[in-house]
C-alpha cells in the first residue's frame, strides 16, 4: 500500500449502466470518487411494469462505453492514468453482466491494465470503507431491490451471512406494493413520499418472522396483507386515494422498518461489532435510517449509512471493491466469468427461495 490506486469501475448487473473513477490513498483512508456516471433505464422498462432482461442487456451493450467515456472525461483522466479496471461479474441479469464484462475485457486487453471481477453484493458491503475507511470487522445490513442479508464483514473477501430473506427482498416489496397502490417505479421513493402524510398505525400489518428466533426476513406475507387492505377499501373499482393511500403506504413502510430494526437488534446481539452499516437502494429510506441508527445507538455501535448516490447501484462501489481485492491479492481469473448467482458466503446454506425471485434475484 505504498502508492495511490486509481480504478475504473463498471456496473451493468441490473438496470443501471454505471461507470466511475475512484482513487484510493496509499495507506488506510477513504477513497475519492473522482467521477461517477449512472445511466438509468427506467424509461425503457416503464411500459412493461418491470425490468425486461433483454431490453436491459441491449441498453447496457449500447451505453456502457459511453458511461466509461463520460466518467473518464469528468474525472479529467485518460485510460493511461488508471491502475486497473473493476467490473461487476455477478450476481445479476446475465445479459447485462456479459455486456459489462466484455467491455471491461476489451479495455483491459487494449491497455494491459489489471482487470478485477467484482461481486455486486461485495461492492455494496464494502461501501462504508470507501466512504469512512472503517476497519474490519463490521456488521452490514444489505437491503436492495434483489437482496436482503445481514453480513459479518471480516475482510475484503470474508463475509459471513447471519441471516437474510427467505422470499422477496425489501426493495422488491416496496416496488410491488407501489405497483398495487398505483404508485410509480421505483417504488421505494414513491412509498416513502406518500407515507410522510400517512398514519402508520391505522392498518395492523404483520411484522414477519418476529416470532421466530434469528435474523431471517420475509416480505411476501406483508405484501399480501397490503393487497387485502387495499381491496377492502376499494369502492366502485377505484384504487385507494388521498388519506387511504397515505395510510396504506405508511403502514407498509412502518412494518418493513420495524421488522428490519428488530432483526438488526438481534444481529448486533449475535455479532457485537463496533460499527453497524447499511447499504443497498433501500438504505436511502429515511425512516429506516432513523430506526437503524437508534438500534445501533442502543447497542453502543457506531451507525453508518453511505450517501444515497453510493447506496443505489453505481460504478464507484465496484471500483472500490476492485481496489480492495487487488490490494489484498484476492483478484482471481475465475471472478471474471459472468454469473447470475454468486452467493457472498459460499459456506452458508441457501435460504429458502432467497434471491431467486424477480429481475434482480
Ligand atoms: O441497490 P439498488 O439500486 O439495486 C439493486 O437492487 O441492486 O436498489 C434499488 C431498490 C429498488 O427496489 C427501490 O425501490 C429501492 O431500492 N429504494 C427504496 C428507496 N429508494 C430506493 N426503498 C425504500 N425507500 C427508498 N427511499
Ligand atoms: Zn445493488
Amino acid at each position: 500500500m505504498d502508492r495511490p490506486l486509481t480504478f475504473l469501475g463498471l456496473e451493468t448487473s441490473c438496470d443501471d449502466t454505471a461507470a466511475a473513477v475512484v482513487r484510493a490513498p496509499p495507506g488506510p483512508g477513504p477513497g475519492a470518487v473522482l467521477a461517477t456516471v449512472v445511466l438509468g433505464q427506467g424509461a425503457l422498462h416503464a411500459p412493461f411494469g418491470g425490468i425486461v432482461p433483454e431490453i436491459a442487456a441491449r441498453a447496457h451493450a449500447e451505453k456502457a462505453d459511453l458511461a466509461v467515456e463520460a466518467a473518464l472525461a469528468r474525472a479529467g483522466l485518460g485510460l493511461a492514468d488508471l491502475d486497473g479496471i473493476a467490473v461487476t461479474s455477478g450476481p445479476g441479469l446475465i445479459g447485462g453482466l456479459l455486456a459489462g464484462v466484455m467491455l471491461a475485457r476489451g479495455i483491459a486487453a487494449a491497455t494491459a491494465l489489471p482487470l478485477v471481477g467484482v461481486n455486486h453484493l461485495a461492492a455494496h458491503a464494502l461501501t462504508p470503507r470507501l466512504t469512512d475507511a472503517i476497519a474490519f470487522p463490521y456488521l452490514m445490513l444489505l437491503v436492495s431491490g434483489g437482496h436482503a442479508q445481514f453480513l459479518a464483514v471480516e475482510g475484503p473477501g470474508a463475509f459471513r451471512r447471519l441471516g437474510g430473506t427467505i422470499d422477496d427482498a425489501p426493495g422488491e416489496a416496496f416496488d410491488k406494493v407501489a405497483k398495487l397502490l398505483g404508485l410509480g417505479q421505483p417504488g421505494g421513493p414513491a412509498i416513502e413520499a406518500r407515507a410522510a402524510a400517512g398514519d402508520g398505525r391505522r392498518f395492523a400489518f404483520p411484522r414477519p418472522l418476529l416470532d421466530r428466533p434469528g435474523c431471517d426476513l420475509s416480505f411476501s406475507g406483508l405484501m399480501t396483507a397490503v393487497l387485502r387492505a387495499r381491496d377492502a377499501l376499494a369502492r366502485g373499482g377505484e384504487g385507494p386515494a388521498g388519506g387511504d393511500l397515505a395510510d396504506l403506504a405508511a403502514g407498509f413502510q412502518a412494518a418493513v422498518v420495524e421488522t428490519l430494526a428488530e432483526k438488526s437488534r438481534r444481529a448486533l446481539a449475535r455479532f457485537p461489532a463496533p460499527v453497524f452499516a447499511v447499504a443497498g437502494g433501500v438504505a436511502a429510506n429515511r425512516a429506516l435510517r432513523a430506526a437503524l441508527a437508534a438500534v445501533a445507538d442502543a447497542a453502543g455501535a457506531r451507525f453508518l449509512a453511505p450517501p444515497q448516490a453510493l447506496c443505489t447501484d453505481n460504478g464507484a462501489i465496484v471500483a472500490w471493491a476492485g481496489i480492495e481485492r487487488q490490494r489484498a491479492g484476492l483478484a482471481r481469473a475465475e471472478d471474471l466469468l459472468a454469473r447470475p448467482r454468486w452467493p457472498l458466503d459460499g459456506a452458508a446454506l441457501p435460504l429458502l427461495g432467497g434471491g431467486r425471485r424477480g429481475a434482480k434475484g
